[in-house]
């Protein structure tokens, strides 16, 4: 079966889905964007991930082309229009078709775009062995916070990771821990969940969020602090997260082994606490 798109006001077939060569997404990366998980065809967090959409739109200056209720309507339609239960949401809305100008067009309507595809979640190997990652430079630019669509440095530094066989780069800015590629990055030292606070160096992620919600529900001591890279390297535990790879332990740093070589015990705790929240929160959704 076709995958089902949604552009500008209607669904069609994602191959019959065409964007000017104008539009400012295309031209300068002028757009943000939003990858919503959905198990059992219900989008998981979407008032968080809406949410953090409108903080995206604020920081571009670009007004946000639908209410909250529109956006949660053309998705539960969206979803509704593909067979497989847990699926990906990707949307991204960008500046609008404009003659090329670096500064904002005077009118211009928003590019609205929506796909929806299987949701590819860590195979039960790679949560049983955990994977192995890399570390890099984070070189990026410093509004990270934003998620836009201009991720040319995210996609360098993922491909890094891809050229050394390895599922993420961890990131050091200054000496420091911000995040991986597509990711955040949580360590655990001495019994203590430690990772970086929120701010204008990492995305906020909604499973960052859920992971510090369970922790803290499963008493383990958090630490939102600077995390230093020496203390990354030597931890006992290292997990990154994100909508699609949810939890998942990182297992080797750069070629060497990380805490026991295989996944911690915190690490199996939390990622059980995940998978049984996902079921709760789903089947009250019903
Ligand atoms: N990426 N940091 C970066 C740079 C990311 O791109 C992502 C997610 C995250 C985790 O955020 P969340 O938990 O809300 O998914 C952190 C998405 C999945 C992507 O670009 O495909």
């Amino acid at each position: 079966m076709s995958e089902t798109a949604y552009l500008n006001g209607e669904f069609l077939p994602l191959e019959y889905a065409k964007v000017s060569v104008l539009d400012r997404g295309f031209i300068f990366g002028d757009g943000v964007y939003e990858v919503i998980p959905v198990y059992s065809r219900r989008p998981f967090r979407l008032p968080e991930h809406l949410a953090r959409l409108q903080h995206s739109f604020d920081a571009i200056r670009l007004e946000n082309p639908l209410a909250e209720a529109e956006w949660t309507r053309l998705i539960h339609e969206l979803i509704g229009r593909h067979t497989v239960e847990d699926q990906s949401v990707y949307l991204q809305v960008t500046r609008g078709v404009a003659r090329r100008d670096h500064a904002f067009p005077k009118e211009s309507t928003p590019t609205v775009f929506m796909m929806s595809g299987p949701l590819a979640t860590p195979s039960n190997e790679l949560l049983e062995n955990g994977v192995p990652c890399i570390t890099g430079e984070d070189f990026r630019w410093l509004k990270c916070d934003v998620k836009s669509i201009s991720l040319l440095g995210n996609c360098l530094l993922r491909q890094s990771a891809a050229d050394a066989g390895a599922v993420e780069v961890v990131l050091f800015r200054d000496g420091y821990l911000t995040e991986a590629s597509a990711s955040n990055v949580f360590v655990i030292r001495d019994g203590r969940l430690l990772a970086p606070p929120k701010n204008h160096l990492i995305l906020p992620g909604i499973t960052y969020d859920v992971v510090l919600e369970l922790a803290a529900a499963c008493a383990i001591p958090i630490e939102l602090r600077e995390v230093s890279e020496q203390e990354v390297r030597s931890a006992d535990e290292i997990w990154v997260t994100s909508s699609t790879k949810e939890v998942l332990a990182v297992t080797t740093l750069d070629g060497k082994t990380v805490g026991s070589g295989r996944p911690g015990e915190i690490f199996k705790v939390v990622h059980r606490e995940y998978q049984q929240y996902k079921r709760k929160v789903m089947r009250q959704a019903a």
